[in-house]
């Protein structure tokens, strides 16, 4: 495919009770990226995990955090991240009025600054700070929960954004999230996606080296299914 595929586990649907031994599991295991999944009731029907966790979670991991506010006005939020950790803090674009404001303000604390788009939002809600986006995430499920399927009209979507990205020349990675499996993970980055979000999909299945090599085998390999 000619670009680095990642995948970033979603922790939601890691043991919460061990969720440093996770952490520790998955620096093991290879993998580079950890896909945080911060809920506040409001945006989304559930709750989470706050700044106070990704503190005690930075203490012993060089994983790259990649923290997904699902969260109302999540510039309040920002700061409080980043000074616990975050490398990337990804907003809603349904969630904050001043999309622009909030993403330079991700950047000016020193985060990657990343944009998340609910299945039904279109793209056009991003074109014009789409330069600023270290990445774009498309929700591929209605987010609050893990488990859910992924709905086929954002293999569409995914395609769309490569080619603005493309054409804008931009270096804007692009991310899904929800309902991501080994089955779908080959279409997806055909369709043009840099980094993959796996919950159930991936903790469910342990050992976690061999679970993530797969992942990265099936989407790298068209024709790789048969490897396993
Ligand atoms: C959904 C979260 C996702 C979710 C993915 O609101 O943003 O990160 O945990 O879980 P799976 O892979 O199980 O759909
Ligand atoms: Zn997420």
């Amino acid at each position: 495919m000619g670009r680095e595929i990642i995948l970033s586990p979603s922790l939601l649907s890691a043991d919460f009770s061990r969720l440093g031994e996770e952490m520790a599991a998955l620096e093991e295991a290879g993998i580079k990226w950890a896909h945080i999944d911060v809920m506040d009731g409001m945006f989304v029907p559930n709750i989470t995990i706050g700044p106070l966790v990704v503190q005690a979670l930075r203490k012993n991991s060089k994983l790259f955090f990649d923290c997904h506010l699902m969260v109302e006005k999540p510039e309040r939020y920002v700061k409080d991240f980043i000074d616990a950790g975050a490398d990337l803090v990804c907003v809603h674009a349904e969630a904050t009025t001043h999309l622009e404001r909030t993403l330079t303000l991700i950047e000016d604390l020193g985060a990657k600054p990343a944009v998340a788009l609910n299945p039904a939002t279109p793209l056009e809600s991003i074109k014009y700070v789409l330069p600023q986006c270290y990445m774009v995430l498309l929700m591929s499920v209605n987010p609050g929960f893990g488990g859910q399927m992924f709905i086929p009209f954002v293999m569409d979507k995914i395609r769309e954004l490569r080619a603005m990205i493309d054409a804008a020349g931009a270096k804007t990675l692009i991310q899904v999230d929800g309902g991501v499996t080994p089955e779908n993970a080959a279409d997806l980055v055909e369709a043009g996606v840099d980094v993959l979000v796996s919950g159930s999909a991936f903790f469910k299945f342990p050992p976690y080296k061999k679970r993530h090599e797969m992942f990265l085998f099936l989407a790298e390999n068209r024709f790789g299914q048969n490897g396993f």
